[in-house]
């Protein structure tokens, strides 16, 4: 009975979990990042909140039941000599901390192409493809109980428009395009923006795609993805899947 009941015991611990692959299907090193919202109700996961991921290389890790955060990948790292500058120590979707991102304020430098999740929300599962702070590497989330796949397979660096695109790595080659609230952000410009969705348009409806620079170029590339601040009226940037049925998700980087 005594060890009846501590398999019991073990089984129930086991299950309050979920299980989350990071897969680098990419042709080149990144380095992955994981942050954790503060409110997360599932606190955080015990998986280190940075790695270096070498090409076809897999990490699976568990986060809680009710966890809420984002996974990305970072682009042209070099933390050598103890660089910890999220503008320097990456290309794009660097995170303050170096290797390892910060609990707090560890989120990516955009552009970064952002897997996002909230996990059992009253019994739902919420997860997307963000676009919202541009873009830097194809992804996309599978699972394996038949759920929505969504994904930004293209690469859309190169055919950016040009007053997006960027940044360039050594040879010039674009590893990212940046969204219109990114951009107009960096020029301090983010406040009172249709772009952002900031002040007077911080509503769905007092900030439609149309007003939204180049939205179009991100969402006719990767249809399913979340383009800008409010694109739960596309119908297709929020996904869903019953938390009852406890989705094993993928993150492929370069799909
Ligand atoms: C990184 O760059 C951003 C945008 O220019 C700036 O706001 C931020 O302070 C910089 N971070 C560090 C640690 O220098």
């Amino acid at each position: 009975m005594k060890s009846f009941a501590a398999l019991l015991a073990f089984v129930a611990v086991a299950s309050a979990d979920r299980v989350i692959t990071v897969y680098n299907a990419c042709p080149f090193t990144v380095w992955p990042a994981l942050f954790t919202d503060p409110n997360s109700p599932g606190g955080r996961p015990a998986q280190v909140t940075g790695w270096e991921a070498g090409k076809f290389t897999a990490v699976t890790f568990n986060v809680p039941e009710r966890w809420n955060g984002r996974i990305w990948g970072r682009r042209n790292c070099n933390f050598a000599n103890g660089n910890t500058d999220p503008n320097t120590s990456c290309l794009d979707g660097g995170c303050n901390g170096g290797l390892k991102c910060a609990f707090i304020g560890g989120t990516g430098v955009p552009p970064a192409t952002v897997a996002e999740f909230n996990l059992n929300a009253d019994g739902v599962d919420w997860y997307d493809v963000s676009l919202v702070d541009g873009y830097n590497l194809p992804m996309r989330i599978t699972n394996d109980v038949g759920c929505p796949a969504p994904d930004c397979p293209v690469d859309l660096g190169p055919n950016c428009p040009a007053e997006l695109k960027g940044p360039f790595d050594s040879v010039g080659f674009p590893v990212g395009c940046k969204s219109a609230c990114v951009v107009d952000s960096l020029a301090g410009k983010n406040a009172h923006n249709p772009n952002c969705c900031t002040d007077e348009f911080s509503t769905p409806g007092a900030c439609p795609p149309s007003g939204v620079r180049h939205y179009d170029y991100f969402k006719r590339n990767c249809p399913n993805s979340y383009a800008y601040a409010y694109d739960e009226s596309s119908g297709t940037a929020l996904w869903t899947c019953a938390a009852n049925r406890r989705p094993h998700y993928t993150i492929t980087l370069c799909p």
